[in-house]
């Protein structure tokens, strides 16, 4: 048996293929793609492709294809994309009654198979779908995050970058809240290697920037017909990797509040520490008055589809 770190994708399809490929190349550990029967030979056929692709590129990483639960039993990290993704002109709201028992079909399988995991959530409308998760689980506060943060502040950063025609790498930027069009591009803690991002960019340039970063997802399933992916599965393995080489990182994630930010009962994008015990601190960070604002707002539109799922009964 390997001793490998092992990491179950629950949903092989355009964002799961996209996890996989980065796990293998970064060797994080081995890899089971896992999606409906009806989707079993995809998933084998997706996982043949990327085991012949490591010997062109040169990893290590057993990498298998399967609708059996088994099959992923004992993971240490489950990324869950399990469900159907935008069509143009949907809200990711919109998902819920499709995504919602799919959700709570993989949570069933979780909790079985995968109880000790750390478990991601991508699956949309996700503040929802990773707050029924953690419930239905019942895993630890610790281990369960849904991964939006990262993206959103992925977009933030790139077209503020664009706009100060400076390099990708020097901008940090946090966007908080919920993952909807309503989440809160934190411009207090956003800056071009330390120099305040309000010092080198236009606050109109700015207010343009945010809109469209509070858009970003729409835009490219308005493009493609269909959700991002490229972006969505390295933010995702981002916080796997935190996790799997017990890193620290500080990654703004969808967390289940108790108390923090004044929100409780309720999972929702703030700054947290990652490492080897999962979520090891939540960060309370200084907020302006407007960032409270739009964090109240964003807040109760997360409450709003939140409460329609606890309202949903089991199918
Ligand atoms: N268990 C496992 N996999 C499932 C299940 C289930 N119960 N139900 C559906 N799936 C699979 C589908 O068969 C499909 O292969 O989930 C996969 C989803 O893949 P795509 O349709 O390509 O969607 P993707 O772009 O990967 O997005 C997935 O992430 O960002 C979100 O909004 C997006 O909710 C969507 C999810």
């Amino acid at each position: 048996m390997s001793t490998r770190k092992k990491i179950a994708l629950i949903g092989a399809g355009n964002i799961g293929g996209e996890l996989a490929a980065l796990c293998a190349r970064k060797e994080l550990g081995d890899i089971v793609l896992f999606d409906i029967p009806a989707k079993a030979d995809f998933a084998k056929g997706k996982a043949l492709d990327l085991e012949q692709n490591s010997s062109v590129i040169g990893y290590d990483a057993k990498i298998t294809g399967s609708s059996d639960w088994k099959d992923c039993a004992g993971a240490d990290v489950v990324i869950v994309t399990a469900g159907i993704p935008r069509k143009p002109g949907q809200s990711r709201d919109d998902l819920v009654a499709t995504n919602l028992p799919i959700i709570r079909s993989v949570a069933a399988g979780v909790k079985e198979h995968c109880p000790d995991a750390f478990v991601i959530v991508i699956s949309n409308p996700l503040d929802a779908m990773v707050y029924e998760l953690k419930r239905a689980t019942g895993l630890p506060r610790e281990r369960v995050v849904g991964m939006a943060g990262v993206l959103d502040s992925a977009r933030f950063q790139l077209f503020l970058a664009r706009e100060a025609n400076v390099s990708i790498k020097d901008v940090r930027a946090m966007v908080l809240g919920g993952h909807g069009d309503d989440m809160v591009p934190v411009l207090s803690a956003t800056t071009i290697n330390g120099v305040a991002a309000t010092e080198l960019i236009a606050r109109e340039k700015l207010d343009a920037i945010i809109a469209r970063t509070r858009t970003g997802g729409g835009e490219i399933v308005k493009l493609m017909g269909t959700s991002a992916y490229y972006a969505p599965a390295s933010a995702a393995v981002a916080m796997a990797e935190a996790f799997l080489l017990d890193q620290k990182r500080l990654l703004p994630s969808a967390v289940y509040l108790d108390g923090e930010y004044g929100y409780k009962d309720l999972f929702m994008g703030v700054p947290v520490i990652i490492g080897g015990r999962g979520v090891e601190k939540i960060l309370e960070i200084k907020l302006t008055d407007d960032e409270k604002v739009m964090l109240a707002k964003s807040a109760k539109s997360v409450q709003g589809i939140t409460d329609v799922v606890k309202a949903t009964p089991a199918s």
